[in-house]
């Protein structure tokens, strides 16, 4: 195991125990990979170049590719797997049994539940919601929960929420607050609540941009000396400094 650690902050210990982590990964301090969840849990295997900010959880019984990161606060419960360049934004939270592909960007406060599959270069927006169960603790018996399928290359939204057991065709685009709540089929477009479901807009059709969802780095943690510069809006009326 081979970790960098250069933010201690007084006090925070990260728990690393029941956990194999790939070279080049950084952890921040008070993450804790490889949780214990029950007194038989397997370990969380990470892979390399990996970035777990302050605040993470990940269960035992996970296992992560290469060049994955966490925002804050993050959260990632058992039995889930996940790809390579996977990004999971500040206060996200993968409940069990959820399989992401490669190059998956989640961005902040995003719920997944358990049995949730998503392709590869799935972009989802922040805040937004997915679910696994239609008429929750109304059924006796429950029926096993089931959450929707994402296929490659779809672009989820801000604000959206994808109903129980639904399948987003690939390459289709899920307007900013839109509800899912049938299938969609491969290069569609989404808009509404109930969404509104049309052939995706010729301006709109193409995948998901690989800069974007293969990133070997961080905007928040940038290699260069003063990676920042030139950032702040020049249509601002003010300057970062004044
Ligand atoms: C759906 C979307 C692609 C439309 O963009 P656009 O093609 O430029 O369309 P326009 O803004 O010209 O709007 C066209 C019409 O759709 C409506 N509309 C736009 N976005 C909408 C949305 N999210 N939900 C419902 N209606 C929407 C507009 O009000 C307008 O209606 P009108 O013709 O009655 O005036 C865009 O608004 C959107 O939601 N993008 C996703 C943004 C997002 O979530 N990003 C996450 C990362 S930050």
């Amino acid at each position: 195991m081979a970790t960098r650690q250069p933010m201690q902050a007084s006090g925070d210990v990260s728990t690393l125990d029941n956990t194999t982590i790939g070279v080049g990964t950084l952890v921040e301090p008070d993450v804790m990979v490889g949780f214990r969840y029950h007194p038989g849990a397997g370990k969380a295997v990470l892979g390399r170049n990996c970035i777990l900010r302050k605040g993470t959880i990940i269960y035992g019984d996970v296992r992560i590719g290469d060049h994955f990161q966490t925002g804050h606060y993050a959260v990632v419960r058992a039995l889930v797997k996940i790809g390579n360049y996977c990004t999971l934004s500040n206060h996200s939270t993968i409940e069990g049994i959820v399989r992401l592909g490669d190059g998956v960007r989640i961005m902040s406060h995003t719920y997944l539940p358990s049995r949730t599959w998503i392709g590869d270069h799935v972009f989802i927006g922040p805040g937004t919601t997915f679910l696994n169960d239609r008429y929750p603790l109304r059924r006796d018996p429950a029926p096993t929960p089931r959450g929707a399928t994402v296929e490659d290359d779809v672009m989820i939204g801000g604000g959206v929420t994808v109903l129980p057991e639904v399948t987003i065709g690939e390459r289709s685009f899920i307007a900013a607050g839109a509800v899912v709540n049938k299938d969609v089929p491969p290069r569609s477009m989404v808009v509404g609540v109930p969404g509104r479901i049309s052939p995706l807009p010729e301006k709109l059709d193409r995948e998901n941009d690989r800069h974007a969802t293969v990133q070997p780095t961080d905007f928040w943690h940038p290699l260069k000396a003063d990676p920042l510069t030139g950032v702040w809006p020049d249509y601002w009326p003010d300057t970062f400094d004044e």
